[in-house]
């Protein structure tokens, strides 16, 4: 019997794979004998175990039957395919939801990973390293593995968390809510995705803010919302540019517009609650920072102001702790609290219990609370070193969208136009300098050329390290500028 073994892998493997190939070819029909163990390794110069191996693997997967006292015999016909690796056919989508996933682009966007040579990267999303953090959350991790069932856990969230969280936003955020009213989710990206599969129809009209969170953004188009970008001012999202047909959702980052830094002045939040009544619309409210605040006492969360039931309050650990975690909360309005837990059931049956219950305790002792005045100290530090860095390097080319709040700046480059960023961009990279654009964040391209910097990776002295740099990137943007 010929078999061409592959060489990749071990010998088992390649063998088994040799056969399946044989079997597709139809070099033998069902119910043929295959080739006694002993005289196959002796013919091919394998050992016999390896063929033993091979013959239990191809019998485990169904293309083979042993009969007692005779030998292997092929089972079934094979699919064709069975045999070979699969070949790297793309499909055209199934459906119209991976249409629009396929649309979005997402893993193309994902993949760009920084290079090695990024010494020192303003991305935003890195989390704040903290290794007394890691010490004590170990600690609770373990403690919570020796003390959480191992059933399902409750989809709406354990009900621990769940009293913590409350008790934590009523006095940190000024949300009142009752553990029946919070849903613990993973992340803000499940909470608007259940929200999406509650409200939204295909094709319903939800308002984002213009700028607007890429990742939010993306989750209502992939589900199939017709999108409006509602610009921002200072006071945040601005009420006459609502769209004329009434939307079905609103999404808005209140305590500190996302990316631009605006905070939601009182009147515009009174506003926004106000159009929503009068169109009956749901607002999403996406509190991912508010915890981090400097120089600043936070206003009332939207939620807090709502009277009409018409709030869904988001909140997140991905910044207070950091993003692997993937759990956040949803405070639910009363009338949608039936169907948002379970949309959360028919996702996932509920957040992993041994998480939860760590940090159930880790809010519940105090610790959570003490990390996040730690927190707030180190990144106070950061942002302090860039904002007097981007001042010293930048002068007057930059004007900086400071905010009291979070964990990155807006920067734009005075005069540039947003095409001048791919350039500038490449530049930083041959220095070290991790810089990105704001471009992603817009539903229609700005004009001018504007940063998105995140500090959180960086300790006060590499940011001091990297703003020579940067004066680097912007001379030459400059004065390729004013030669143009
Ligand atoms: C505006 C905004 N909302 C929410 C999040 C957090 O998302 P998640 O909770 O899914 O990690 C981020 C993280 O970068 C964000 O920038």
């Amino acid at each position: 019997m010929h078999l061409q073994l592959d060489g990749r892998g071990p010998l088992h493997a390649q063998l088994t794979r040799a056969l399946k190939t044989a079997l597709a070819g139809g070099r033998f029909g069902e119910g043929s004998r295959l080739p006694p163990t002993r005289a196959l390794a002796r013919e091919i110069g394998v050992s016999r175990n390896t063929v033993l191996t091979a013959y239990e693997q191809l019998r485990a997967e169904g293309f083979m039957a042993a009969r007692v006292g005779s030998g292997s015999y092929v089972a079934a016909p094979l699919l064709v395919e069975a045999a070979n690796d699969p070949p790297p056919i793309v499909a055209p989508p199934q459906t119209a939801y991976a249409r629009r996933a396929r649309e979005a682009q997402i893993p193309r966007l994902l993949r760009r990973k920084p290079p090695a040579s990024i010494r020192y990267s303003f991305q935003y999303g890195l989390p704040l390293i903290n290794p007394a953090l890691t010490t004590a959350w170990a600690r609770e991790l373990a403690h919570a593995a020796a003390y959480t069932p191992p059933d399902y856990p409750d989809p709406h969230g354990l009900p621990a968390l769940r009293e913590t969280i409350c008790d934590y936003l009523a006095r940190r955020r000024g949300v009142q809510a009752t553990p029946d009213d919070v849903l613990v989710v993973g992340g803000t990206q499940q909470a608007v995705s259940l929200a999406a599969r509650v409200l939204l129809e295909p094709g319903d009209l939800a308002v984002v803010e213009e700028p607007q969170y890429f990742s939010l953004r993306n989750v209502l188009q992939i589900h199939g919302a017709r999108l409006h970008g509602a610009d921002c001012d200072a006071d945040g999202v601005r009420l006459d540019r609502m769209p004329e047909e009434s939307p079905r959702l609103i999404c808005v980052t209140p305590s500190h517009q996302f990316p631009s830094g605006a905070v939601m002045s009182l009147p515009r939040r009174l506003g926004l609650l106000g159009y929503a009544r009068r169109h009956d619309t749901w607002i999403l409210e996406d509190d991912y920072d508010g915890e981090f605040r400097y120089d600043t006492q936070p206003l009332a969360a939207l939620r807090s102001l709502d009277r009409d039931g018409r709030v869904l309050y988001v909140g997140t650990f991905s910044k207070t702790l950091f993003p692997s975690l993937r759990l956040g909360y949803l405070v639910m309005p009363p009338a949608l609290r039936t169907d948002l837990v379970t949309a959360k059931w028919a996702q996932d049956f509920g957040s992993s219990a041994i998480e939860q219950a760590a940090l159930a305790r880790f809010m519940a002792t105090g610790g959570f609370e003490r990390h996040l005045r730690r927190s707030t100290r180190t990144l106070q530090e950061r942002r302090t070193a860039l904002l007097e860095g981007l001042r010293e390097v930048g002068g007057d080319r930059l004007e900086i969208a400071d905010s009291h709040a979070g964990m990155h700046l807006v920067v734009w480059l005075r005069g540039l136009p947003d095409a001048a960023l791919d350039a500038i961009i490449a530049h930083g990279e041959t220095l070290g300098l991790g810089l990105h654009t704001i471009r992603p964040h817009y539903l229609h391209r700005p004009a001018r050329a504007g940063l998105l910097m995140g500090y959180c990776g960086l300790s006060p002295a590499q940011i001091r390290e990297a703003m020579p740099l940067f004066a680097q990137v912007l001379d030459r943007a400059f004065a390729r500028q004013a030669g143009a």
